[in-house]
């Protein structure tokens, strides 16, 4: 266990940051960037473990990409440029990449293979196999678990009209890519609209692609040209909640975040805190790069506990770690449904949730798809199990700055997925 780096005492958080740029957007930069004739250029790239396994197979498939402190470039070299890795294609831990690459590898000429860490290695990879396999191509699962290592070997695609049983952006994703590369016209309809990102950059860089909200569908056209673009990555939500709660639930605090990308199907979290009754105010709203972008201000707040489900779940999925904690800090009782998907995220979330919170002297009931907080139990220090999942590593660090008594990680590196430089985020608005 490694001891929290933060007092155990209480202390305002005041002042302003600007979280790094946001996970999904940095992924797909680089993908659309690399099947795309000439150069990206992308700004606030975020340089988290998960986006470097994203660069990593693109510069092993030819692509040149360089990378400085502030900026990312990618020489594209088309739809049909990639070259075939001289050895298996290594994920690390990154779900986006394994299941969005996995849509592009499925139409190329070369056969490839796709492994990761353990975790991906228990990650559902079903989900894309059938559709995939429901277009022509020829993909499996080495071990016959539906789980990475992944074999996808050439084939030829063609456009379906996929009904997906999950609210998945990935799954709409690697289908939607997998259709740059299929005859006709592909369709992607959800359960509940998820995460728009591939929809709107895929536009912007040339490709035949509507969403149509009242179907929950995305259709794209098949061999389009797509061209090399200017992206500027805005902050990520799911980083900026850990601020948000933060600011929330630690006593005498003030936080302002700069340049949040609020796109509605990633903002969930911003209603629930308003439902919780938690001060937020949105300044400086304007559009960068195709996405809503805020400046967002919290101040503490008394919070009561509220009911999340049905379509609202998909646009807060990756911020259900700290909205739990956020709800152990609240009065009355909070319940979070419809979320069975947080099951096979990085860990069993709702699993790891509980467990912690209940180290921490909350009243929580899991459920087989969420959550049961009974709010308002003075929480105190406990030595968190992360399971290697950054979400959790950081929800509860936070949760260690506004309970009694100090919390300790086991693994609290594990951040560097999505987040690297987290703890001296935290340390900078400390008001010791
Ligand atoms: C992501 C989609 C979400 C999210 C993940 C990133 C993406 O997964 O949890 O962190 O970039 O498309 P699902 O869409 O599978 O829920």
């Amino acid at each position: 266990m490694n001891p929290s780096p933060f007092s155990e005492k209480i202390m305002p958080l005041k002042g302003e940051i600007t979280v790094p740029g946001d996970k999904s957007i940095s992924h797909r930069s680089v993908m659309f960037g690399s099947l795309s004739k000439g150069k990206t250029f992308i700004t606030g790239f975020l340089d988290g473990a998960d986006c470097r396994s994203t660069i990593a197979a693109f510069q092993k498939m030819g692509i040149a990409i360089e990378k400085d402190q502030n900026h990312v470039i990618v020489y594209g070299k088309g739809l049909e440029g990639l070259s075939q890795p001289s050895s298996a294609l290594d994920m690390g831990n990154s779900g986006t990449t394994t299941r969005l690459i996995s849509g592009i590898l499925a139409g190329q000429s070369f056969t490839s293979h796709l492994t990761g860490d353990a975790s991906i290695q228990k990650r559902p990879m079903g989900r894309i196999i059938d559709p995939l396999t429901q277009m022509g191509a020829n993909i499996s699962s080495d071990c016959g678990n539906q789980c990475a290592p992944l074999t996808i070997r050439p084939a030829t695609l063609h456009g379906i009209h996929y009904q997906s049983p999950v609210a998945s952006a990935q799954v709409k994703s690697c289908v939607l890519l997998a259709g740059l590369y299929a005859e006709g016209e592909t369709t992607v309809t959800e359960p509940a609209i998820s995460r728009d990102h591939t929809e709107r950059m895929l536009r912007s860089f040339g490709a035949d692609i509507q969403s149509n909200a009242m179907e929950k569908s995305a259709r794209i056209i098949g061999h389009p040209t797509l061209i090399g673009q200017s992206i500027q990555v805005p902050s990520d939500i799911s980083s900026a909640a850990y601020f948000l709660a933060a600011g929330l639930i630690t006593p005498n605090s003030e936080i302002l975040l700069h340049n949040v990308n609020t796109n509605p199907t990633r903002a969930g979290i911003l209603k629930v805190i308003q439902d919780m009754g938690g001060s937020i105010k949105y300044e400086n709203q304007h559009i960068v790069s195709g996405e809503e972008v805020s400046d967002l201000i919290v101040r503490t707040s008394s919070l009561t506990g509220c009911t999340i489900e049905g379509d609202l779940i998909p646009t807060l999925i990756d911020e259900i770690p700290m909205i739990a904690v956020l709800a152990a800090f609240a009065q009355g009782t909070t319940y979070i449904r419809d979320a069975k998907e947080l099951r096979v995220k990085e860990s069993d979330r709702i699993q790891s949730i509980t467990e912690n919170l209940l180290a921490m002297g909350a009243d929580i009931t899991a459920t087989e798809d969420g959550m049961i907080i009974r709010g308002g139990k003075p929480l105190h220090g406990a030595s968190i199990q992360t399971h290697l999942d950054h979400r959790i590593a950081m929800a509860f660090t936070i949760a260690g700055l506004a309970c009694d008594g100090a919390i300790s990680l086991d693994h609290p590196d594990c951040v560097d997925i999505s987040y690297p430089n987290f703890y001296e985020q935290v340390q900078s608005l400390i008001q010791e």
